[in-house]
This record gives structure tokens, sequence and C-alpha cells, in this order.
């Protein structure tokens, strides 16, 4: 403590100390002294422990949540829902995201560092271009981009993710240093599991102490592990969680969009989900047959616009966000509405979009500042949207519903 030995003399030789009330005041300052530098230095040999003991600069800022749990983590694989998974197909970006979610609340529930898959497999289906190039070139509608994969970072920023959940990529330096660690650590460095509750993997200290568990998924899909999700009080992030998440790059256009068009304080959104939700097949009678049997009418421009009538008044603007490719499906609407797409931000978003994931994350995010917010499918309680159809129906195969009233056909 040589530091408060120096001041107390400066201050001993500036104030003479004649009364016993100075000497006093002396005293406590000098003590305030000696505390906030006890506290400096506690605080300065904290975090050069802290990070002497990270093998990762990047964790640095978790320095709270790590110091209790040592860097423990826990691996679900390269790809979101795989293994468990047949790896050479995937999902579209609604699906990985539950997958990921899930992952991430369990990470959360374990308190360990989530390893996350550096790359997210685009489906190609979902991965039409269209929207955006649509004033520029009219054939473009079954042109498609690329890619079959998209790099994790481009998607999410992954710094802001880890402020909630700690994360690292797959394709870090960090992870090799950890594989490298687990393998000289024997046993206690990396356990396998599958099909074990994540109780058991917090609670059973053969799981507890080691350092990554390396954890096999459901056979169908990540999210299947976090099926308790009915159970409100087990959900540890929303569903908006990812998507607040999104890249600075995409936060910037978004909001770039929204001034261009000036839109930025006051409009409506729509998201309608036509394509792939509207897939017909045929049943051993040659009839046609849906999953949302009254989805394709119930999203025609006529049909929102007697649906949405009594909340969005007439002159509003209405940004839609929709995988309808058909050029002017929507412009009908334009007789009582301004509309947007984000084919009027095409300077913008073209440079930056290089996939359909992005572009839905980018018009997600539009969506989200939007006044009134009009859903395709009916997904929490308060939510407004264009059809009655549930949103999850996997088995129940039905006839198309074209007619106004109801059941008939
Ligand atoms: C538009 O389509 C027509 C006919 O399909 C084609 O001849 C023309 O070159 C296209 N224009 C552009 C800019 O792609
Ligand atoms: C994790 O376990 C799977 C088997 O489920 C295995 O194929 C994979 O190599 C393991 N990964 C690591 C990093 O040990
Ligand atoms: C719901 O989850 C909480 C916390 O995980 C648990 O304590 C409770 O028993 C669960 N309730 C049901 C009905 O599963
Ligand atoms: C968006 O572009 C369409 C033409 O593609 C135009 O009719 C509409 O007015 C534009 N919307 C806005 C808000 O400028």
């Amino acid at each position: 403590m040589a530091i408060p030995a120096r001041i107390s003399r400066q201050h001993k030789s500036r104030a003479p100390p004649r009364t016993l009330a100075r000497f006093l005041l002396l005293l406590v300052l000098l003590l305030l002294l000696v505390v906030v530098v006890v506290v400096v230095v506690a605080m300065v040999i904290s975090i050069l422990s802290f990070s002497s003991s990270s093998s990762s600069s990047s964790y640095d800022r978790y320095k709270e949540y790590c110091k209790h749990d040592n860097h423990r983590y826990v691996y679900w694989g390269e790809r979101i829902d795989c293994p468990g998974k047949h790896c050479d197909s995937c999902a579209g970006l609604g699906h990985q995201e539950s997958s990921l979610r899930c992952a991430l609340e369990e990470a959360l529930f374990l308190r360990r560092v989530f390893v996350m898959p550096s790359r997210m497999c685009i489906n190609p289906i979902h991965n039409k271009k269209g929207i955006l190039r649509r004033r520029s070139n009219n054939g473009s509608s079954e042109d498609r981009w690329e890619a079959n994969f998209c790099a994790m970072d481009s998607l999410y920023d992954i710094d802001l993710i880890s402020r909630t959940v700690p994360v690292i990529l797959d394709n870090s330096k960090a992870w090799y240093q950890i594989l490298l660690k687990s393998t000289r650590l024997g046993k206690r460095g990396i356990a396998h599991v599958q099909g074990i509750s994540r109780a058991e993997l917090k609670e059973k200290c053969m799981y507890s102490d080691v350092l990554l568990i390396n954890r096999t998924a459901s056979p169908l899909a990540w999210f299947t592990e976090c099926k308790d999700r009915a159970n409100r009080s087990s959900v540890m992030l929303p569903y908006s969680f990812l998507p607040r998440m999104a890249s600075r790059r995409l936060r910037d256009a978004a909001e770039k969009s929204l001034q261009i068009e000036a839109l930025l304080r006051d409009y409506d959104a729509v998201h309608v989900r036509r394509g792939d939700k509207m897939a017909t097949r045929k049943d051993e009678f040659g009839v046609v047959r849906t999953l949302h049997p009254h989805l394709d009418r119930d999203t025609r421009p006529e049909s929102i616009q007697r649906r949405i009538a009594k909340w969005i008044a007439p002159g509003r603007t209405i940004f839609i966000a929709s995988n309808e490719r058909t050029p002017g499906f929507f412009s009908p609407l334009s007789a009582r509405y301004r509309l947007a797409y984000s084919s009027n931000f095409s300077e913008i978003l073209d440079p930056v979009i290089e996939n359909n994931y992005q572009l839905f994350i980018v018009e997600r995010l539009v969506m989200s500042g939007a006044k009134t917010f009009v859903k395709t499918f009916r997904e929490d309680e308060n939510d407004l949207y264009l059809t009655d159809d549930p949103k999850k129906n996997n088995k129940n195969w039905q006839i198309p519903v074209y007619t106004a009233d109801g059941e008939g056909t």
C-alpha cells in the first residue's frame, strides 16, 4: 500500500493539524482513499486473472458470467439439426431458428458457452430471387441465389447474442483450442451424450464437471429437445430473441430502407405467406389436398383488403413482406393503400443481401417497426392475422377452399 502512504504524507504536510475536527476529517478522507485504492487493485487483479485463464479474448466482456463456470462448453453439432437429423437437407429459416433458440436456451440453462455452427444451411426452395430485382429484370422470378450455405455471422450479431448467451463459432481459434484441451483432460474433457435431459446434464457431476458436452440432439430436429416449450415457465428466450439479434449490416440496411421511403415513423405491415405453405398434393383418388385449405383464398388481395379494413385505415402505407413472386400480385390493394415492398429499397438492399434468409431478416426488422402488424397465421394471443387456418398442421391434408362462404368448395 505505497500509494495511500504517499498521499497521506502530502495531505498531512498541506493541512496543519490544529484542530481535532480537521484531524478527524483527514482521517476519514484517508480511509476513503484506502478503500478506493483497494477496490481498484482488486478489480485490476480480477480482470487480469480472468483474461489469462480465458482461451479467447472474445470472452473478455463476459467475465461476470464465465467467472462462475470456468468456461465450460456445450456443442450440438456443426450444423443446425445435425447431427440428429439427416444432414443433407435443411429447413427454412424459421425452423432453424427454433432449433438454434432451443440450443441457446440449453446453454443458458447449463451456464455453458454455446459452440455455434459457423454456417447456416440454406434450403434451395427458400432461396428464389425475384422480389428485389423485380423492376429491372422481368423474367427473374425463377432465379435463385446460388449459395447453399451462408456464414452465421452474416445473419446474426454474435457479440450481441453473447451478451445473453456466451457463444463461440465452431470455426474460431478458441474452438480448436478447446478441442485440444478436451483431449488433454481425458474423461473430464469431453462427454458425448445422447438422449439425456438437460436437468441431468446440469445436476450429475459426471456431466456438469466436464469441459465440453458434445450433444447429439433428437433425430427429428434440435427444437424437439425443447418440446416442453408449452410450459411457459421453462421458456428462457422469447421468439423475438433471434430477430432482434440481426447482424449489424442487416440492421443498418433495414434502418436505411425506412429512411429512404420516409416510412420511419408511420406505417403498417402485413406478412403474407404463400409459396411453400400452399403446397398441394393429390390423394389416392386424385383429389388435390393441402395442409392449409383456406390460405390461398385468405392471402389474395381482395380477401386481405376485407380482413384488414377494420385494423388499417385507407390511405395508410403498408409494407408487404411475402414469398409470393407473381409481379403485381398485391397491386389491387393499392386502390386503398400506399404499398411498399423490399423491392422499393433495392438500391440499399441489392448490394447487401445475398440470400433469402438475409432478406427475410431485414423484412422482419422492418415489420417489427410497424404501428399495426398483421401476420399470416395466428401465433400469439394478441396477434392480428389473415387466415384462421392453424399454422402448425403436419398431417391433416384437406381440400382447398376458394369460395367466400366457407366449406362448400
Ligand atoms: C423481358 O422479357 C422478354 C420476354 O420474356 C425478353 O425478351 C426481354 O429480354 C426481357 N427483358 C429483360 C430486361 O430481361
Ligand atoms: C460429437 O459426437 C458425434 C456423435 O454423435 C460425433 O460424430 C462427433 O465427431 C463428436 N464431435 C466432437 C467434437 O467430438
Ligand atoms: C414447468 O417448468 C418448470 C421449470 O422448468 C417446472 O418446475 C415445472 O414443474 C414445469 N411444469 C410442468 C407442468 O411440467
Ligand atoms: C414502391 O414501388 C412501387 C412500384 O414498384 C410503387 O408503386 C410504390 O408507390 C412504391 N412505394 C413507395 C412507398 O414508394
